[in-house]
């Protein structure tokens, strides 16, 4: 397979991208030629930000999983699709090539449909790192059911949220998941998510740990008997193949929840086509993928980085992907080293905080181990600061391998700006340039484009795009007007990504954190709102504020100011009582770093929490917080200096 649409010099970046903005339809659709179809679009682009309305391609047919699948079939069938690296070293590598990829998938599709799945309809989808997880998901796509892949880390209650949002009747779930020294019970919490569902016709469990399931007679069926039947099934036909069901370019292919400033995680909704198009075109010109390269994203499916760049950039480009299972540092903090030796990987994408948590071991886990196939590294979900950024570079990829660095969204598909490996510059904690089709704005608080300069020709704002890229989202599953007021309402007539930037004299991007109340904790997001809402369901609290301040491997941390009412136990039982529901309501990802008990919170006379003094007292800034005479009680900012842990 090539790909004609690389872009292999920094001219032609210049180029390219000047095409795809002065004519997006006539660039995107010769993309598209690229693709497989069922039925050419009517129309490459359709859209306004004011409902908003976007659509890309409109018309065609198709289906993901013929251009993730079987249009490799002819030169590919023996090419590993995916290499399954399991959480046990000593355990067996799985490699699936492509033509197993396809009967698995065709199965699972055939044992979905067998258990009443239809087109459209939702399936949850709760596994571990497995390649049935991805056999799951593209089953799905090949049915034309609407996918939502749930963290392994989420709690009973965040899935039951979910799957009331998503009205989905049907769970795929593993019997538990290991990650690193721990099991993780997931069918267990899928029965907690479970008690009082009325909805939920069916529920697929794969075996992985064999840890003790309750298996609920009419409801629950095993995963392998189900797969064997659907097997016999596609065999009496002679060929396995179960034939994809044609989708409009339009139609859903996924949803998958992520946190904002207010309220409850909300459904991002992507399409078939655009996204199909977006997380190929990024996957093969950020990282330079050539044919028979082996590609390692270090990501959870549970993530949009998984969905994008383990599942279907890489497969879409007939890509070998490495899928693992584990944790870097499990059995010891080698492990990222030992699969990149073991695999001649040669391209590992990973996070900030993955990077700074490694660094904390020195560079003994590196010695020994041959990282020579390495050609490019990749870093995404939060700022990558200078000091892990020069550290991967040196002692990774030995000065070597340029380091790029993604910046983008779940909203967004896959990657908006990134530097493109070899081809256009690094920039030391610099995204850098911006892809074709992707036009972003700095502005200020009202709106306005930033013009002015520092003294060193940086501006600096809040990032927005002002035009629609294949893969940005079309909704928010069941509630449009949230997705318009979310992102499109903050600044008429732009697609607002709550984002702060810095944007020099060349045209590099700096993304500097987000302006909103979403905190990035180890790269995962997470609403200041929504743990808030946590801590206030422990029956001892009063009121509570959340706000993040610096971690050194984190990234951020997690600071609550906590009034407390009860009389249960010290201080310290209370803080692990508060962290348990914490856990319970959203799950351990969103437990707080630290609770510091207050008596007040510094409010304006209105009744509005004043963040920002918080925010600075967790941050140790204790002078300057500001003007403080609009409070309420002035009194209580003393005290809660004093408390500062
Ligand atoms: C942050 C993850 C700086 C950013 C793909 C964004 C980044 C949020 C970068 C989205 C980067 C992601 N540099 N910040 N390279 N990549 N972010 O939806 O704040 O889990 O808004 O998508 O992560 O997180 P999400």
């Amino acid at each position: 397979m090539s790909y004609p649409y690389q872009i292999k010099s920094l001219e032609q970046y210049h180029a390219d991208y000047k095409r795809s903005v002065e004519d997006p339809e006539a660039f995107w659709g010769n993309v598209a030629e690229n693709f497989t179809w069922r039925r050419k679009w009517d129309k490459v682009l359709d859209w306004n930000f004011t409902e908003p309305k976007i659509e890309w391609f409109k018309g065609g047919k198709l289906n993901i999983t013929e251009n993730c699948i079987d249009r490799h079939l002819p030169e590919k069938a023996n090419t590993p699709a995916f290499i399954w690296e399991p959480n046990n070293p000593e355990e067996r590598v799985r490699v699936v090539t492509y033509a197993r990829l396809h009967k698995r998938v065709c199965q699972a599709a055939q044992m979905l449909v067998n258990n009443g799945v239809k087109k459209g309809d939702r399936v949850c989808i709760y596994m571990g790192m497995v390649p049935e997880l991805a056999y799951a998901v593209l089953a799905c796509a090949r049915i034309g059911a609407i996918h939502s892949v749930i963290f392994g880390g989420f709690s009973a209650q965040s899935i039951a949220d979910r799957l009331y949002d998503a009205q989905a009747e049907f769970i795929i779930t593993c019997d538990g998941a290991y990650r690193g020294g721990k099991d993780i019970p997931l069918k267990s919490v899928i029965d907690d998510a479970l008690v009082g569902n009325r909805t939920i016709k069916r529920v697929i469990v794969y075996t992985r740990t064999r840890t003790p399931v309750s298996m609920i007679k009419g409801r629950d069926v095993w995963w392998e008997d189900e797969m064997e039947f659907a097997l016999d099934q596609l065999e009496k036909n002679g060929e396995v193949n179960f034939p994809a069901v044609e989708m409009d370019a339009e139609d859903p292919l996924f949803i998958l929840y992520t946190s904002g400033s207010t309220g409850k995680p909300k459904g991002v909704v992507h399409s078939c086509g655009g996204y199909m198009l977006w997380t190929n075109y990024t996957f093969v010109n950020v990282f330079q993928y050539k044919p028979g390269n082996i590609h390692f994203c270090t990501a959870d499916i549970g993530w949009i980085t998984g969905h994008s760049y383990i599942v279907y950039g890489p497969t879409s480009a007939g890509a070998s992907s490495v899928m693992f299972e584990g944790i870097p540092t499990w059995p010891d903090a080698g492990r990222f080293w030992d699969i990149v030796e073991r695999h001649k990987v040669n391209c590992i994408y990973t996070a900030p905080t993955a990077i700074r948590s490694l660094m904390s071991y020195g560079t003994d886990p590196l010695k020994g181990k041959d990282l020579s196939s390495l050609q490019v590294l990749g870093t995404v979900g939060e700022p990558i600061n200078e000091e892990a950024w020069h550290w991967y570079d040196e002692n990774v990829g030995k000065g070597k391998c340029p380091v790029v660095d993604t910046w983008w969204q779940t909203e967004t598909g896959a990657c908006l700006i990134s530097n493109m490996a070899g081809v256009t510059p690094a920039k030391p904690s610099w995204a850098t340039l911006p892809m074709p089709g992707v036009q972003p704005v700095l502005v200020d608080e009202r709106g306005e484009e930033i013009t002015e300069r520092d003294e060193h020709g940086v501006m600096k704002g809040n990032l927005c795009i002002k035009a629609p890229w294949p893969g940005i989202l079309r909704t928010t599953w069941g509630d449009h007007e949230r997705c318009r007021t979310n992102y499109f309402a903050t600044y008429p007539g732009l697609y607002f990504t709550g984002d702060g930037a810095l944007k020099d004299a060349d045209g590099n991007y700096r993304i500097t954190g987000r302006v909103d109340d979403v905190l990035n904790i180890s790269g995962h997001r997470i609403g200041t709102a929504e743990v808030e809402n946590a801590i206030n369901m422990h029956s001892g609290v009063v009121e509570s504020a959340v706000v993040g301040y610096p971690h050194d491997i984190k990234g951020q941390g997690i600071y609550a100011y906590v009034i407390y009412n009860g009389h249960h136990g010290d201080e310290n039982l209370r803080r692990l009582d508060i962290s348990l529901t914490v856990s319970k309501i959203i799950g351990p990802i969103a437990k707080p770093d630290k609770i510091q008990f207050v008596s007040g919170l510094p409010k304006t006379r209105s009744g509005k929490i004043m963040r920002r003094i918080l925010r600075k007292i967790a941050e140790g800034e204790m002078e300057n917080l500001g003007d403080t005479t609009t409070l309420l009680d002035p009194e209580v900012v003393n005290e809660i200096k004093h408390g500062k842990l």
